[in-house]
């Protein structure tokens, strides 16, 4: 990823920022429309998730400039997963939720270099994660 990049998610990402409970909701919705059996994978209340799951967007976006700053926790976050039933073949499926929900958020911002800033990023990231979790021979790069 250029630094190009990293600046374009962190304004991007800025831009959701206020209507970070919104886009999360979007996010869960869209998740659970496209992946209809991973709903039951979550509790019915969904407040504390949608919460946790947006502060821990901002702390990966904030670390993308120095990203083995984020590595670490990236790797345990991986690893709980493991227990939550999460698989491998899961992460795509967030993944297209997650920029789908970006691309609602953003509108107009949502550019091609946005769209392939994040599809980058979220490739990195979520093979990493899956590389961490489930062993080398299932990353998906
Ligand atoms: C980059 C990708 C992801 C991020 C940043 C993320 C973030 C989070 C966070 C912050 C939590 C709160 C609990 C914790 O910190 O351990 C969580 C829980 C959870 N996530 Fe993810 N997640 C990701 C990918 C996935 C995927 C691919 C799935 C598969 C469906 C998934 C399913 C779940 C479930 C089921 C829980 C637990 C809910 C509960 O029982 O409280 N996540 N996630």
């Amino acid at each position: 990823m250029t630094s190009e990049q990293v600046a374009l998610i962190q304004q991007s990402f800025a831009k959701v920022a206020p209507i970070s409970d919104q886009a999360a909701m979007i996010f869960y919705d869209r998740l659970f429309e496209i992946a209809p059996p991973v709903k039951a994978m979550f509790p019915h209340d969904m407040t504390e998730q949608r919460k946790k799951l947006m502060a821990t967007l901002a702390v990966v976006v904030n670390g993308l400039s120095n990203l083995e700053s984020v590595l670490p926790a990236a790797s345990a976050l991986a690893k709980r997963h493991v227990s939550y039933g999460t698989k491998p073949e899961h992460y795509p499926v967030v993944g297209s939720a997650l920029l789908w929900t970006l691309e609602k958020g953003l509108g107009s911002g949502w550019t091609p270099d946005v769209a392939d800033a994040w599809g980058a990023a979220y490739g990195k990231l979520s093979g990493f994660m899956i590389s961490e979790a489930y062993g080398q021979s299932q990353a998906a790069e």
